[in-house]
């Protein structure tokens, strides 16, 4: 699949919930409405849907949510989409965070997944309450210690946040190299309009790269993972940091992605309102009308998009946990 951009898409990011188990105040309101459950696919309906995507080129699925983990039968899926594998899958990874990984980690593992993303901004447990509204850190450290138990890569996800957790980016880095874990650091996203400004707490990563280099020597690294992050090593701890800085230093112009809806709805970029619906189209049309679909989709993906924090207004209503990042 190529946009019009000339993009090649080889990446698709599979949304199974918008619900989550956690309310982090950067992604989600207080009294966040959530889809309705009779709008959802099946899972039968995202495995044939993810088939169709993987013969046509798609190479790396991530399950995303919301919380992956709540969507009832999840594991089943995830074992329909390791068998695409053998149809040309490269790589299945999910991004949770991690509360209810300490009962599940070890049949993901056996469904074929090998790394997954953790979302954890905090080791501080009363500030990790804060942020997520309840939640509770240790559930997270277990459901990481799981992952690895069941032999998964981890890498931690860390929304930076001025004033909140910046004092922290050295000590999680040092505790993430500890557990053989890389660390992700990444801007906060103007998506769904939530409690606070975010622009209260934004943090370009370069600032945060500063912090992290007084105390840790970072050495720029080929690493990749066909994601935004651009990665360096840490001499130190002999683990990754990553910076994802969609603010700061766009990286749209390597955009290899699309993502999809628990609804089957179909958006073109993170922070546009481009989309197609392909729920109808999977359970009346032909394959030919899935096809049309996902080519319109591309034909009118958006060059990049246009975050910027400081605008009221977020960049569209919707919020992070519909689409997964
Ligand atoms: P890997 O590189 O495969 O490890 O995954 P990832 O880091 O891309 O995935 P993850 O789900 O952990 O997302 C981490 C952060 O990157 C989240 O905040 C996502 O919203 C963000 N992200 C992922 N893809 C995109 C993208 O295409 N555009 C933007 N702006 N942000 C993205
Ligand atoms: N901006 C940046 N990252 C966000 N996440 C959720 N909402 C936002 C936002 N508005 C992060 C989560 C998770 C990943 C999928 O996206 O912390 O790690
Ligand atoms: Fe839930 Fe992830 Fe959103 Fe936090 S960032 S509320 S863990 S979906």
């Amino acid at each position: 699949m190529i946009d019009a951009h000339g993009r090649t898409i080889d990446y698709v990011r599979i949304s199974v919930t918008d619900r989550c188990n956690l309310r982090c105040t950067y992604c989600m309101a207080e009294d966040m409405q959530f889809l309705p459950r009779r709008d959802l696919l099946t899972l039968e309906e995202i495995a044939d849907l993810a088939r169709h995507l993987v013969a046509r080129g798609v190479r790396r699925i991530r399950l995303t949510g919301g919380e992956p983990l709540v969507r009832r039968g999840f594991a089943g899926l995830a074992h329909m989409l390791g068998s695409l594998r053998s149809e040309g899958l490269g790589e299945l990874t999910l991004t949770t965070n991690g509360v209810l990984l300490p009962g599940m980690a070890g049949e993901l593992r056996r469904a074929g997944i090998e790394r997954i993303n953790v979302s954890m901004d905090t080791l501080d447990a009363e500030k990790f309450a804060a942020i997520t509204r309840g939640g509770n850190v240790g559930k997270v450290i277990a459901g990481i210690d799981a992952a690895r138990a069941a032999g998964m890569s981890v890498k931690i996800n860390m929304v930076a946040m001025r004033g909140v957790n910046d004092g922290e980016f050295a000590d999680m880095a040092r505790w993430c190299g500890a557990r053989g874990c890389d660390l992700s650091l990444i801007e906060t996203m103007p998506l769904g309009q939530v409690e606070g400004d975010r622009a209260d707490t934004y943090l370009p990563l370069a600032a945060a790269r500063d912090v992290l280099e007084r105390e840790l020597t970072l050495l720029p690294s080929l690493h990749r993972t066909g994601g935004p992050s651009r990665y360096f090593d840490i001499a130190e701890t002999g683990a990754r940091v990553g910076f994802i800085t969609p603010l700061s230093d766009n990286f749209c112009a390597s955009c290899n992605r699309i993502r999809i809806a628990a609804t089957g709805t179909v958006y073109g970029c993170l922070g546009h309102d481009q989309k197609v619906e392909l729920r109808d189209v999977m359970r009346t049309g032909t394959p030919g009308a899935l096809d049309e679909a996902l080519d319109q989709l591309l034909g009118g993906k958006p060059k990049r998009h246009d975050f910027d924090i400081a605008r009221a207004e977020p960049a569209t209503a919707r919020h992070m946990s519909v689409t997964g990042g």
